[in-house]
């Protein structure tokens, strides 16, 4: 803009103590605008706030009529002027514009002219939703989080390290994976099939490649994408989300619940701090009951049991599940609802898992029927956290990868972890989706993810 004064940010602007003196420039979107005869209110949104930034342009301003006038709902425009105090209630500040520019016009057809639209209808405009109330704030909320969930493991040492996103290894064994092939416009390119040498597939998870780099820097962290190709049309599910899994040398199964509590009650406390007009929102508009929820979650420890105690809970509960629950069988998302919602009332750790239903990588523990693994559970969403301490014995590792038909070669380097100074270890895997569902109250996870990958869905 040829227009030197500095530019602010709306957040930073309602925030203020003082006014800015002199003039200074906003720039955003129209969210509301109403014109009089003799000047105009325009409610400016520019996403650094829930709140809008309220401009007062007089009609006597030099390009009133094209600037002004023309300008409706979803039009981004320039504004310079001084910020004063506001003569209506609600906010402190507000601006006496001087000269406003209208940058881009939008069209009559704007989608997003009247509130109450149904989630439903957001999704199918998932490049425009981020301009509403509701997903402004849940992307700030998602932004605020990521960058917490660094400062948690930078704080304690922890090395953050990317893993790869190809991969010929199936770390949960569940077979969900999408297979990556090289393509020639719409057709497979010739002899694809060898493009790395043998099948390769989008990564389910970078903890097989996380624990390497645990054996060699003791503490390390991942956080990055990860996709599941399980055909389950969940609210709680979707084909790409992000996953942070963090790897720790020299632990054993109660130190990495230590650390996945520790870290679940630090993202809470940040929320509250850092993000607490958007949580009131959420609390005001999606889920009366949120601000509650997380002030327990971060005053009340989180509860233990093992897996078969809380087996015997499920059969002691007088509840008829779907799926009936014994030893062995995998907690259903019912069960693990029923122990943190109706049972225990807050967010509940369930270890030592029958070894039938957890993969090749986990812990044997000495009773010989259960591994050293661990779910958090928390209220309304159930499973956030999944984890275990690792089978660090050579001879355990490759019966389990023997019993699981994995073959010994596909993992070598794995295993190699073993015979060269191998220590114990754990780690865990926090669904970021979940999480932030679990802060936002918003309770599905197309809601809280920008684009959507979800089975038969793949728009924008
Ligand atoms: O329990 P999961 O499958 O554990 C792992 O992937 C381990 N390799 C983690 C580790 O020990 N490093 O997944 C971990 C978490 C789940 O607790 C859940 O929060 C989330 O990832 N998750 C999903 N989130 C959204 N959509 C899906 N389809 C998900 N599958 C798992
Ligand atoms: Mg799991």
């Amino acid at each position: 803009m040829s227009n030197n004064s500095p530019i602010y940010r709306v957040n930073d602007l309602l925030k203020a103590e003082e006014a800015p003196e002199g003039v200074v420039m906003v720039q955003g979107w129209v969210r509301t605008i109403r014109n009089s005869k003799a000047f105009s209110f325009i409610e400016l949104n520019d996403g650094s706030s829930l709140k809008n930034f309220q401009i007062v342009a007089d009609a006597s301003l030099d390009g009133y009529a094209e600037n002004v006038q023309a300008a409706s709902v979803g039009a981004s425009m320039t504004v310079t002027g001084q910020v004063v105090a506001s003569q209506g209630g609600g906010q402190a500040w507000e601006m006496q514009a001087d000269a406003v520019t209208l940058v881009g016009h939008a069209q009559e057809d704007y989608p997003l002219q009247k509130k109450g639209h149904s989630m439903q209808f957001m999704r199918s405009i998932a490049h425009l939703r981020p301009r509403s109330n509701l997903f402004g704030a849940v992307f700030r909320v998602r932004s605020r989080m990521a960058y917490a969930i660094h400062q948690f493991f930078q704080e304690r040492g922890f090395v953050y390290v990317h893993t790869p996103i190809i991969t010929a290894s199936d770390c949960e064994g569940a077979g969900e994976m999408f297979r990556v092939a090289a393509t020639k416009g719409d057709g497979l390119a010739e002899g694809e099939e060898e493009f790395f040498g043998k099948p390769t597939y989008l990564t389910v998870s970078g903890q097989l490649e996380g624990e390497t780099f645990a054996c060699a820097l003791s503490n390390i962290y991942t956080f990055g994408p990860t996709f599941r190709a399980e055909n389950s049309n969940t609210t709680r599910h979707a084909s790409e989300f992000w996953m942070i899994e963090p790897e720790m040398a020299f632990c054993d199964l109660e130190g990495d619940m230590n650390v996945a509590e520790e870290m679940v009650t630090y993202l809470i406390q940040d929320a509250l701090d850092h993000c607490a007009d958007d949580l009131e929102f959420f609390g005001k508009f999606v889920d009366k009951g949120l601000l509650e929820r997380l002030r327990l979650v971060v005053e009340k420890p989180f509860v233990r049991v093992t897996y078969e105690e809380a087996v015997s809970l499920l059969q002691e509960s007088g509840k008829s599940f779907e799926y009936p629950v014994e030893f062995g069988v995998n907690l259903q998302s019912e069960h693990e609802r029923y122990l943190t919602e109706e049972h225990f009332q807050c967010p509940v750790t369930v270890y030592n898992y029958p070894a039938g239903v957890k993969p090749f990588y986990m812990r044997r523990n000495d009773d010989d029927r259960t591994v050293a693994a661990m779910d958090v559970l928390v209220p309304g969403i159930g499973e956030i956290v999944g984890g275990s301490q690792r089978e660090e014995r050579l001879d355990i590792l490759e019966k389990n990868l023997a019993e699981h038909d994995l073959s010994l070669e596909d993992y070598s380097w794995y295993v190699d972890l073993r015979r060269y100074g191998s220590v114990p270890h754990a780690g865990f895997g926090l669904g970021f989706e979940r999480l932030l569902m679990f802060i936002t109250g918003v309770s599905n996870i197309r809601d809280v993810i920008p684009f959507p990958r979800t089975p038969g869905s793949a728009e924008f």
